[in-house]
């Protein structure tokens, strides 16, 4: 340096460096400097899903070729507990309870109940249904971005599909839930979080909800995300009892469907008259499946909820 110092002084700099840069460049070859290798990054990809880092600070999975993101508007924890955990009137009765998961994903709604089991003073079996293990065990390879999955919960049930401790009993049903629901022990709650009904239709239709209720062999509260008319209709047309579900982030207003009469159901509040009111004048009444309109009307409308509270009457009269 103190050379190139005075050779950059005297104006020699350029001689200076055509004498000595092929030395330095033959001392640079022997001793290679060590460059650090640097780490695999882990593939932000599984199959038809990716990590997607939401712009609100948190990340989610989306599914690729529907583009639709997992708990996209809301902090997917805090939706989770909000709309699928808070407000089962069952799980403040404090007594065991048989959980259906509809949709695994990335776990989010099955860690919150998982969580919540943990402090209940009654046992929870958690079933956990998917078609698809891609989304659950590539927020696996990203806790650092998924910190609901750092628990030991979620690694033993992606070795063993299952995982027990003394507050939750939790395992999987793969495959299609149409194909396999029948089979699984009758629920209490349901945390019904497919995609939207676009991406998957058949997860939203009458026949659907219609089977699934004749499933119910006891008093059961159906969680969902969605508020629409439609899909509120086929659930009222399946026989289920509607009410408004608590508003979760973004979402003003989401949806419980009730089988039974369990006198803890009371603290939901149910679709009245003037949603019925407002139905017949929405365009959007019936979901893409309905095929005999006239009566899903009709069921609808003779549907005990709407029953007139001082003459019991129906309001189709
Ligand atoms: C919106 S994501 C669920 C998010 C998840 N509940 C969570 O907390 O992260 C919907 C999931 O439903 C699954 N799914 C869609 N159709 C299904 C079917 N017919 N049977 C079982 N799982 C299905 C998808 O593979 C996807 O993982």
């Amino acid at each position: 340096m103190r050379e190139i110092r005075a050779a950059l002084d005297a104006g020699t700099f350029a001689a200076l460096y055509a004498e000595r840069r092929t030395t330095l460049g033959e001392r640079d070859l022997d001793n290679p400097s060590v460059q650090p290798t640097p780490k695999p990054r882990r593939a932000r990809t599984r199959g038809d899903y990716e990590v997607h880092a939401s712009p609100l600070g948190f990340a989610s999975i989306r599914h690729a070729s529907s583009g639709e993101i997992m708990h996209a508007t809301n902090d997917p924890d805090r939706e989770a507990e909000a709309l699928y955990v808070e407000q089962s009137a069952l799980r403040r009765a404090g007594r065991p309870l048989v959980v259906w998961d509809v949709g695994l994903g990335a776990a989010h709604n099955a860690m919150a109940m998982i969580r919540s089991a943990t402090s209940a003073t009654a046992p929870v079996t958690l079933i956990s249904f998917e078609r698809d293990l891609d989304p659950f065990l590539l927020a696996l390879a990203h806790q650092k971005e998924f910190p609901h999955l750092r628990h030991e919960a979620p690694h033993r049930f992606a070795v063993a599909r299952r995982f027990a401790s003394p507050t939750v009993d939790w395992s999987l049903v793969l495959g299609d839930f149409r194909d396999n629901f029948a089979a699984a022990p009758t629920p209490d709650v349901v945390m019904f979080d497919p995609f939207s009904s676009e991406t998957n239709p058949e997860l939203w239709s009458l026949a659907l909800f219609t089977a699934m209720r004749a499933r119910f062999e006891r008093s059961v509260e159906l969680f969902t995300y969605t508020r629409s008319t439609a899909i509120r209709s086929s659930l009222l047309g399946a026989g289920f009892t509607v009410a408004r579900g608590a508003a979760a982030g973004m979402k003003p207003e989401t949806t419980i469907a009730l089988h039974g009469d369990d006198p803890s159901f009371t603290a939901h509040v149910r679709l009245d008259r003037a949603w019925l009111e407002r139905r017949a004048r929405s365009t959007a009444r019936y979901a893409a499946d309905i095929v005999d309109r006239d009566d899903l009307d009709r069921r609808i409308e003779r549907h005990p909820q709407f029953a007139d509270p001082l003459t019991g009457a129906d309001a189709a009269r």
